[in-house]
């Protein structure tokens, strides 16, 4: 049954602060799954990819994913690259209202180029490289049920249409 919801979206679109909003305001819990990872490991997201490598940090996320995905009432803030693995998508799909936050990549370029708690900057190391990532996540990105053109929207604004199409699509009374 699909009694929680879930944000996706590549870095820097804003999965986690407005996921904080949306939970706020109709009293639902929220969790982060990066988050989550940090605690269970005992340590920060980039020192998981460099000791332990990046596909055991994906194997963290899909059994975190499953765990949540046994509740309800959740709100759900995804790390970037988590609907790629198709479990994850499957999990997604039969538990999660999902939506796509979807920022342009310039505007995204600019909210997350100093970052220094993802570990994925390493790697793509240009501009281009980390649009490159990104195009080709945009389909499964594109598989939620719902999605909001958050460019010109303050998070406020995303909380609220989040909360309403979560009515229409009967997941919220
Ligand atoms: C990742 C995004 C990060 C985090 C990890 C990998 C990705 O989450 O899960 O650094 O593959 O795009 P945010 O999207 O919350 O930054």
């Amino acid at each position: 049954m699909r009694c929680n919801i879930a944000l996706l979206g590549f870095m820097g679109c804003g999965k986690t602060s407005v996921g904080r909003k949306v939970a706020q305001s109709i009293g639902w819990e929220f969790h982060d799954t990066d988050a989550l990872i940090e605690e269970r490991v005992g340590l920060p997201i980039p020192e998981i990819f460099s000791r332990y490598g990046e596909e055991y940090f994906r194997t963290l996320e899909t059994e975190v994913l499953a765990e949540l995905a046994t509740r309800c009432h959740l709100v759900l803030a995804t790390g970037g690259g988590l609907p790629v693995r198709e479990k994850n998508r499957e999990i997604l799909r039969e538990h999660f209202f999902t939506v796509f936050l979807r920022v342009s990549f310039p505007l995204l370029f600019e909210r997350i180029r100093r970052s220094t708690n993802r570990p994925l900057l390493k790697k793509y190391r240009t501009p281009e490289e980390l649009e490159a990532l990104y195009r080709t996540r945009i389909p499964y990105y594109e598989s939620a049920h719902v999605i909001i053109d958050a460019d010109f929207l303050t998070e406020e604004d995303i909380a609220e249409e989040i909360i309403r199409r979560a009515r229409d699509y009967g997941v919220l009374a």
